[in-house]
C-alpha cells in the first residue's frame, strides 16, 4: 500500500468524506480505505468523527424474543452506546436474544471475539457477569470505553456484576477455568473478508478458509472446555462468495463446532438488511446469475451428553404447485407465504437456471432428452438421487435440492442441508452456485421458552462439473 496515497484517504475520511467519494476519487476499494484506518487507528471503524453517545434508551422499542428460526430485525438497534462505527460488530439485537433466552440475571457470559463490546454492553443492562476478549488492544479500550455510561436499573445487583474486557486469542482460553461459562455468544471475523489489525498472524481475518477452519476447530474446542455441562454457545455465521459461486463457510465452520462434542440446539437464519435488491444490483444478479447474499447463520450450540442417533421424522410437504412468470428473487432470502412458497421457489428456479428441460422428483411434461434442471424435494437418500441424475442430468445442467431442517424427539436440531451439502462434497462432481433460504411463515408467533418454530427451507442449487 502506497503510504502518502493512505494518508491522503485518511484525511479525507477524517474530513468527513464517505467510503464511496474516496473510492472514486483515488480509484481504491473499501478494502484499501479499512486498512489504511485500521494502520492509523488500530481499529477498523467506519466514522472517524464520531465520538460515543449514549442514548436515553436503555431497552430496545421491540423487546419481544424472537420466536420462529428466521430473525430479522428492520434496524440494527441504537439503544444504549449501540452504534455501528466498529466495522462488523453485530446488531445487538443477537446477543441481547441470546442472553435473554439461555441465560439468567448472574450468570456468566463469555465472547472472545468481542470487539467494540456489543455483547458486554448487553450484560451490563441484562444483569449478567461478562468476559470480553479480542486480539485487537485497541477493539479492548473502544470497548471498555462503551460500557461506562449509568442506567436506571438494580444498582446493587449493578455493582456486584463484572463486566471486563481483557486482550486475548479465542483458541487459547487458558484465563478461563474448565467448566465456568454459563453462556458463550459470539461473532467470529471471516475468513480474509473485513480485516481487524494490521497484520498480527493471531487475528483470524487474515487467513484463508482451510486455515481459519482449522483455527475455528481450537476455538471450538475451547468453547467446549470452559463451558458448564448442558449450556449454550451462539455462533453468527455467514457464507462467502467467489467466482460467483458460493462457499459455504457457515456450515463448515458449524461442523467444526460438532466434530468436538457439541449438539445443535438451533439453526437459527439472521437476516442482513444491508443488501441492494433494486437498480444495479438487481440487474446484475439477473446478468451474471448470481444471488446476493442475504443472511447469515446463527448456530446454537449445546454442551450436552447423549447421542443424535434419533430417529429423524421427516414432515410432509404439500406438493402440489404451477410453474408461472415469477417475479425474480435477486438475495439468497426468498419470503414466501405458506400456501404458495412451493410455486413461487420451484418458478424462480425454473426460470432463473433457464430450465427448458426440467424435471421435478424425476417427473416432467417437459422433459425431451437429458435434462438442463433437475430439482428434488426433500430426498431421503441422496445416494440413490444421484444415480438418477447421473444418467438424466446433462453436463453443466443444474441440480436443485430442497429440502428442510428437522427438530428431533430429543429437542435438538438435524441439520439436513449441512448433512447434503457434505455428502454433495465428497462425490465431487457437482459444484456448489448458492445456498437459498426460503422463509414461509404464517405470522403467528408462539412463544415457546424450550424452542424455537422451524420457519425456513433451503434450496441447494449445484452445477454438474462433468
Ligand atoms: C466480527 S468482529 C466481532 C464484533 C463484535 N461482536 C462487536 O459487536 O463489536 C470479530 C472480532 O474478532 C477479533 N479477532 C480476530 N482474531 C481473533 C482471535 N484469534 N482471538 C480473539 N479475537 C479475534 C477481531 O479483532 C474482531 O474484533
Amino acid at each position: 500500500m502506497s503510504e502518502s496515497l493512505a494518508r491522503k484517504v485518511v484525511a479525507d475520511k477524517e474530513k468527513g468524506l464517505t467510503d464511496e467519494q474516496i473510492g472514486a476519487k483515488y480509484s481504491v476499494n473499501l478494502k484499501f480505505i479499512e486498512k489504511a484506518i485500521v494502520e492509523k487507528y488500530g481499529v477498523n471503524i467506519s466514522d472517524l468523527k464520531r465520538p460515543i453517545k449514549t442514548s436515553k434508551q436503555f431497552v430496545p422499542r421491540d423487546d419481544t424474543l424472537q420466536s420462529t428460526t428466521v430473525w430479522s430485525f428492520k434496524s440494527r438497534g441504537a439503544w444504549a452506546t449501540h452504534s455501528g462505527n466498529y466495522r462488523g460488530n453485530w446488531s445487538p439485537y443477537i446477543p441481547r436474544n441470546v442472553i435473554k433466552r439461555y441465560s439468567e440475571p448472574g450468570d456468566l457470559v463469555l465472547d472472545y471475539f468481542c470487539g467494540a463490546g456489543t455483547t458486554g454492553v448487553e450484560c451490563k443492562l441484562l444483569d449478567r457477569n461478562f468476559i470480553g476478549i479480542d486480539i485487537n488492544p485497541d477493539a479492548i479500550k473502544l470497548a471498555k470505553e462503551n460500557v461506562k455510561f449509568d442506567f436506571q436499573g438494580d444498582l446493587k445487583a449493578q455493582q456486584q456484576r463484572v463486566i471486563d474486557f481483557v486482550k486475548g486469542d479465542a483458541r487459547n482460553l487458558d484465563v478461563i477455568e474448565d467448566g465456568s461459562v454459563d453462556l458463550i455468544c459470539a461473532h467470529p471475523p471471516y475468513s480474509d473478508i473485513v480485516q481487524y489489525t494490521e497484520n498480527d498472524p493471531a487475528d483470524l481475518s487474515h487467513l484463508g478458509v482451510e486455515n481459519f477452519l482449522n483455527e475455528m476447530r481450537k476455538v471450538a474446542l475451547e468453547s467446549f472446555r470452559v463451558l458448564k455441562d448442558g449450556k449454550k454457545c451462539a455462533i453468527l455465521i455467514g457464507d462467502m462468495r467467489k467466482h460467483k459461486h458460493v462457499v459455504p463457510l457457515g456450515f463448515w465452520t458449524i461442523k467444526r463446532f460438532l466434530d468436538v462434542g457439541f449438539r445443535l440446539k438451533e439453526l437459527v437464519i439472521k437476516r442482513q438488511h444491508n443488501c441492494k435488491t433494486t437498480g444495479f444490483w438487481y440487474t446484475n444478479s439477473i446478468k451474471f446469475n448470481f444471488l446476493l447474499l442475504a443472511h447469515e447463520y446463527l448456530a446454537i450450540f449445546e454442551k450436552s451428553v447423549g447421542t443424535t442417533k434419533q430417529r429423524r421424522k421427516y414432515g410432509k410437504w404439500k406438493t402440489d404447485y404451477e410453474i408461472v412468470k415469477p417475479e425474480l428473487e435477486s438475495t439468497t432470502v426468498w419470503i414466501f407465504s405458506p400456501e404458495d412458497w412451493l410455486t413461487k421457489t420451484l418458478s424462480n428456479i425454473v426460470h432463473r437456471y433457464n430450465g427448458q428441460n426440467y424435471a421435478v422428483d424425476g417427473e416432467g411434461k417437459h422433459v425431451n432428452g437429458p435434462l438442463d434442471l433437475a430439482v428434488y424435494l426433500n430426498p431421503a437418500n441422496i445416494t440413490k438421487l444421484l444415480q438418477k441424475v447421473k444418467s438424466d442430468l446433462k453436463t453443466d445442467g443444474v441440480l436443485a435440492i430442497l429440502c428442510e431442517d428437522v427438530r428431533l424427539r430429543n429437542g435438538r436440531v438435524f441439520s439436513k442441508a449441512i448433512q447434503i451439502e457434505r455428502q454433495m462434497r465428497k462425490r465431487n462432481q457437482f459444484m456448489i452456485q448458492e445456498i437459498i433460504v426460503i422463509s414461509c411463515e404464517n405470522g403467528a408467533t408462539i412463544q415457546n421458552e424450550n424452542e424455537l418454530t422451524i420457519s425456513h427451507r433451503y434450496a441447494l442449487i449445484y452445477r454438474r462439473a462433468r
